[in-house]
């Protein structure tokens, strides 16, 4: 076979261990508490308040860690080391036989997902290529790590891993046949953005 290059790759960023069982164990208790808010598809999901960064000792640590990862993620991104900022953090409980939808987040670049518990593999995060148009589509069944999968699965997360990926990529969660599963999401911006010297900033 010829040489094979990938067009148009789509960055995703696994961190592992990005942070201490001391400071997984900090969030898990703060994602526990009771003022959850349910999942308007269902109640096996739930999200916490989004976090206020200035209360928050954990957030704090956190968002140290994250810092140079989200540099270096943007990078790819924008082939230039910008100035990112945590713009929302948020946690989500996700109970036995629950599921997340396919979506993307919406006013954002960059998203995050850190995980709190070591998901069942049931329960990876999958993303997908495509979600769906108005014309019909002839395919060809492929296995999910071939080279023309519209679909890709995180595998091997342990607690205590980030993972980075680009806000408008569509991703979700299967049906969890495991334990409870629990993470931390956010989204992330630049300081600004520059096209031949017309800036768009971002932020407050
Ligand atoms: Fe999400």
């Amino acid at each position: 076979m010829g040489k094979v290059i990938g067009l148009f790759p789509t960055p995703v960023m696994k961190v592992d261990g990005l942070i201490s069982t001391d400071l997984v164990q900090a969030f898990l208790e703060k994602a526990l508490a009771p003022d959850r808010q349910s999942n308007s598809a269902t109640d096996l999901l739930s999200h916490t308040q989004m976090i206020d960064p200035g209360e928050s000792w954990e957030y704090a640590r956190l968002s140290e860690a994250v810092a140079p990862h989200l540099v270096a993620f943007g990078e790819l991104l924008f082939a230039e080391r910008l100035n990112w900022a945590i713009k929302e953090a948020w946690m989500n409980v996700l109970e036995t036989g629950g599921s997340q939808f396919m979506h993307t987040h919406a006013n954002s670049f960059a998203s995050g997902i850190l995980y709190l518990t070591t998901p069942d593999p049931s329960a990876n995060t999958v993303f997908r290529k495509t979600g769906g148009g108005g014309e019909f589509i002839f395919k060809n069944d492929v296995p999910l790590d071939h080279y023309s999968s519209d679909t890709w699965v995180l595998t091997d997360v342990q607690a205590g891993d980030l993972l980075l990926y680009p806000s408008y990529l569509m991703h979700g969660v299967p049906p969890n046949e495991g334990e409870r599963r629990v993470t931390l999401a956010f989204n992330a911006i630049p300081h600004q953005l520059d096209s031949l010297g017309y800036k768009i900033r971002f932020g407050l």
